[in-house]
């Protein structure tokens, strides 16, 4: 870990995945003051509300932490701005390429940068524009989702690009065995989300944590696409009643572009909007039936509220133990 650790300045090479309304300043904060390092969901938040919630995450850890932003925000470059005026260590670019002026203006900040990967002709493009590190999720993650898995994303593009700059690898990971696996196979580090969800230092409601911690791996399913015209990206969620209000608000949205009430770029932000007040209800109001209980399917490892040093304690366990193991039997 120690080549994903130096970049990432912390002790152990373990992102904690941004997760909008979750990824705050204390889930933020503990993350990195347990070694590991945190990431603020920037999500809707406007720069006003990010420069408050880094400031206020500063306040709580001395250690380095991250900042996601979305590429599709309309107010991206103010956003940079916010994190260039705190000097924030590194910034996570999510929601697709960057667009023009975002790279330079990160990177002119002394900012590192991470991007998604989602296929090696991709990450191809990425690297060659200049960024710093790559994450490659696979669609076992919760939120939203690409159509293929972790382990085919890892054997596919780290024998490429691993020896190039770090690659972090995310999705349905909840045991360090498997962490120790990606490290194997090339991997600077990893990124977790749903194994975090439940540390005690998450905000996060008690019946949206409670959900978490009864639900099984094949309840995390992916949100189908129900009309072709309207592209959807799939959101893997705890299956609930609002699983099936999306497919109404999909409906609703596709007859307002029948209509022509709308334009096709309305419409996906319509369906993100969706998502970010469903996910809302869910993580701040506790409404665990209506609302968004995205989760990624390694949610079924997920079995109590603790810590979050002892979360990463355990993770650096099981990793060390089956290195351990392996190096013992050549
Ligand atoms: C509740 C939830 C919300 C998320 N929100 C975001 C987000 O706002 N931006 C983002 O880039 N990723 C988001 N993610 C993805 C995580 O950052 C992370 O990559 C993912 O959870 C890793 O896979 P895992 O859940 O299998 O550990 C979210 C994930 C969850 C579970």
């Amino acid at each position: 870990m120690a080549r994903g650790a130096a970049f990432l300045g912390s002790e152990v090479a373990i992102m904690a995945g941004a997760m909008s309304w979750i990824s705050e300043r204390n889930l933020v904060s503990a993350m990195s003051n347990a070694g590991g390092f945190g990431v603020i969901a920037c999500g809707a938040m406007t720069p006003a509300l990010l420069d408050a919630e880094i400031a206020a995450t500063k306040a709580l850890t001395a250690r380095p932490f991250g900042v996601n932003l979305i590429t599709m925000h309309p107010d991206l470059m103010e956003l940079i701005a916010v994190c260039a005026k705190h000097r924030v260590g590194h910034v996570v670019l999510a929601g697709g390429l960057p667009p023009a002026g975002s790279l330079d203006a990160i990177k002119a900040s002394g900012a590192k940068l991470i991007c998604f990967a989602p296929a090696l002709a991709l990450a191809k493009k990425l690297i060659r524009s200049g960024v710093d590190a790559l994450v490659i999720e696979g669609m076992e993650a919760g939120g939203h989702i690409g159509p293929v898995s972790t382990s085919v994303l890892a054997q596919e593009m780290l024998p490429e690009i691993a020896d190039q700059l770090p690659v972090f690898v995310a999705g349905g990971i909840g045991r360090g065995e498997a962490m120790a696996g990606y490290l194997e196979m090339g991997a600077a580090g990893v990124q977790l989300g749903t194994r975090f969800v439940c540390a005690t230092e998450c905000i996060a409601h008690p019946a949206f944590k409670k959900a978490f911690i009864r639900a099984s791996a094949r309840e995390a399913i992916a949100s189908v696409q129900i009309d072709p015209r309207l592209p959807v990206i799939p959101v893997r969620a705890l299956k609930n009643v609002g699983t099936e209000s999306f497919t109404a608000k999909q409906r609703e949205v596709a007859n307002l572009l029948d209509a022509g009430t709308i334009a096709m770029g309305e419409a996906q932000l319509q369906i993100e909007h969706y998502w970010a007040g469903a996910l809302r209800r869910a993580v701040i109001d506790g409404d665990v039936e209506g609302g968004s209980l995205m989760a990624g399917q390694s949610v079924g490892m997920v079995r109590k509220e603790e810590p979050l040093a002892d979360i990463i304690a355990t993770l650096i366990d099981e990793a060390s133990t089956a290195l351990e193991r392996r190096s013992a039997a050549h």
